[in-house]
């Protein structure tokens, strides 16, 4: 009998563990769980014997996949797929996929949510302001980009994005409006939003240059990696300017340096939630588990990040 294991050191909602459980067992597989793990032992134990193993932010290296005998197929539950070493699962033919799209309307959701906290002043008394008529900079127009956008419309925001891999025209049939370059984005947006990927040509792309050309009172909302700002250059500019505002769902390394000298014109959920809805769980569980019996089942490889 094959075995799926999901390996979750955060959970998802019950609801989608049993939805998981239930299209593994339809396809006569075994689910084998292992959630809120403290050791990375207890990962490599856990996925020696199994053919398949859904994640979701837990990091996937050489060495789970060294542990992984077996194993056919990893599905990151989610959009990013920078826990994944793609390079340790191609070299053993390891099939890696993401679920695109599952989650992105909690996270979009929240990063709205983030933008109205800092508005109002983390919620603190004092005069606050409103999104009405203010440029939002969509920085990747991908999934949750698009929502955001979307969402922000709502707000009476005007919106802008930068995407050189999304064509311009989708963008007007949105009602976005496309800039020619990043630079002109951050420029123009008192909100940036940032949905780029972490990767080699992300990491520490967002620092001391793109910020300094923000307007009066700019607010950068990070919803996607810590690894794609460069937190010295962070702390530099909003040293230099006592007017921008950063808030992440995705603390950064030197998180308590930017509380201690900014106070309420930085936040940091405590832990990465912009997933962490029962829907947008039950959306990327269910579909991680369907992923994977249509693998092993029919080869189908649609959403194979390492082809
Ligand atoms: C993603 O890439 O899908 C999000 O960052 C969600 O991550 P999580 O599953 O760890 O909440």
């Amino acid at each position: 009998m094959k075995k799926v294991l999901v390996a979750t050191e955060k959970p998802f909602a019950k609801a989608a563990v049993d939805g998981i459980r239930n299209i593994i067992e339809k396809a006569g597989y075994e689910l084998v769980l292992l959630e809120k793990y403290v050791d990375v032992n207890e990962f490599y134990k856990a996925v020696e014997e199994v053919d398949a193993l859904i994640v979701r932010s837990d990091k996937v290296t050489k060495e789970v996949i060294d542990a992984a005998k077996n194993l056919k197929i990893v599905v990151r539950a989610g959009a990013g797929y920078d826990n994944l070493d793609l390079a340790a699962c191609t070299t053993r033919n390891i099939v890696a996929m993401n679920t695109p799209g599952q989650n992105s309307n909690a996270v979009a959701e929240l990063a709205i949510g983030m933008m109205i906290y800092m508005a109002r002043n983390t919620f603190k008394s004092g005069t606050g302001s409103e999104l009405k008529g203010k440029k939002l900079g969509i920085h990747a127009y991908g999934n949750v980009g698009k929502l955001v956008g979307k969402i922000a419309k709502g707000f009476e925001m005007e919106v802008l994005a930068f995407d050189p891999f999304t064509p311009k025209d989708m963008m007007v049939q949105n009602g976005v409006t496309p800039v020619d370059n990043v630079e002109e984005l951050y420029s123009k947006c008192q909100y940036i939003s940032l949905h780029i990927p972490a990767n080699e040509q992300t990491k520490k792309s967002i620092g001391y240059d793109l910020l300094s050309k923000m307007p009066k009172g700019g607010c950068l909302v990070n919803t996607a990696r810590k690894e794609v700002i460069n937190e010295e250059e962070l702390v530099k500019i909003m040293e230099e300017r006592q007017d921008l505002k950063y808030v992440t769902d995705i603390a950064a390394d030197n998180q308590a340096i930017l509380n201690e000298k900014f106070g309420t014109r930085v936040f940091a959920t405590p832990k990465k939630m912009g997933a962490e809805t029962a829907e947008a769980n039950i959306n990327a569980g269910l579909a991680a588990a369907q992923q994977i019996v249509n693998f092993l089942e029919k080869g189908d490889t649609t959403f194979q990040v390492n082809k």
